[in-house]
């Protein structure tokens, strides 16, 4: 089997289906499925963005953000809006979260206002998971804890796909603070699914040694391992999850693993820098490069955020009505 399949809209995609009425994570979803998501969202991308406004005209989205965001929640919320679903977004800090409410006790009791979806991202990996199995409604996580983050992970692959014409054979880097980033997880499983070959590039502090025992090649040295990369997707450091020790200074971080011109040179001539944002200008990445628009494909990724969580919002409501029928 190919694992790359073309990326074509003679004739449009139908709806992704899946196995799995909640979307919790790229590990372990069957490549067939992952690739109807991003051959889906590919048509939803070029499509006028009123064409789809019946598709999901009878479901309620329940956005519940526990932790900060702006890209994900926002397009989750325009997708589902271009769908024609109603949405609702839980403010976390106008909720009784903040009076002592538990995850749980809260997921109950909007689960009781029957919504079809809660988009959910949490702090703790592994949350969405938890609320999967105490709610009818479908789950999809949008991001949790170090865990991962899915619908990141296919808009990026979607951002390549468009951008190169291919996943399978290209040599991406997934560089930075490794070990605190759900980001690079999900990316791991699913560009590595997609045939692309995969490597890490972190100081050793922020890189467990378990992904080398899992057979990811990890670079310590960022000029070598950007060496001949077609995609260097830069990570932030996640400073809200460290614990003080893991970086000397954010200056120092800069001169060994931030992106700047110089160390870009060793990467393939033409490559493309990515970044899931927000960034943090000058530690992991030089302002002349994230916004040079001929090498940067940031601004690319947030714009196909909104289709890719298209697909994966028609994908899970038709799960979720085939599961409840
Ligand atoms: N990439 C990403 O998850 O960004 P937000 O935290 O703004 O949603």
């Amino acid at each position: 089997m190919t694992r790359d399949t073309k990326i074509a809209n003679d004739t449009p995609p139908p709806a992704a289906m899946l196995s799995n009425k909640h979307l919790l994570g790229i590990q372990g979803m069957p490549i067939p499925e992952i690739n109807a998501l991003l051959e889906r969202a590919h048509f939803f991308a070029d499509r006028p963005k009123t064409l789809f406004a019946d598709v999901l005209a009878n479901i309620t989205v329940l956005n519940m953000f526990f932790e900060n965001s702006t890209r994900t929640r926002v397009s989750f919320e325009l997708a589902a809006k271009r769908l024609g679903a109603s949405v609702l977004n839980i403010s976390v800090n106008s909720s009784s979260v903040k009076k002592g409410e538990t995850l749980i006790d809260t997921a109950t009791t909007l689960n009781a206002m029957r919504p079809d979806i809660l988009v959910a991202r949490h702090h703790a990996s592994g949350a969405p998971l938890l609320l999967s199995q105490h709610v009818d409604a479908a789950v999809i996580n949008a991001g949790d804890g170090r865990h991962e983050h899915p619908t990141q992970a296919l808009l990026d692959a979607l951002t390549i796909k468009r951008s190169l014409g291919k996943i399978a054979g290209l040599k991406i880097a997934i560089c930075g603070d490794i070990d605190n980033s759900r980001v690079a997880r999900s990316n791991l499983y699913l560009l590595s699914a997609l045939g692309a070959d995969v490597r890490f590039v972190s100081p050793a502090t922020l890189v467990s040694p378990y992904f080398s025992e899992m057979g990811v090649p990890v670079y310590t040295d960022m000029e070598q391992g950007i060496s001949g990369c077609d995609i260097i997707m830069m990570l932030r450091l996640q400073t809200e999850r460290m614990e003080g020790r893991e970086t000397p200074s954010q200056h120092e971080y800069f001169h060994f693993f931030g992106l700047d011109t110089r160390k870009l040179q060793k990467a393939a001539p033409n490559a493309f820098i990515m970044h899931p944002g927000p960034m943090n200008r000058g530690v992991e990445i030089d302002s002349k490069i994230a916004d040079d628009n001929s090498k940067s494909l940031i601004r690319t990724q947030v714009e196909l955020g909104v289709a890719t969580r298209m697909a994966c919002l028609e994908a899970i409501a038709g799960a979720s009505t085939r599961v409840r029928i």
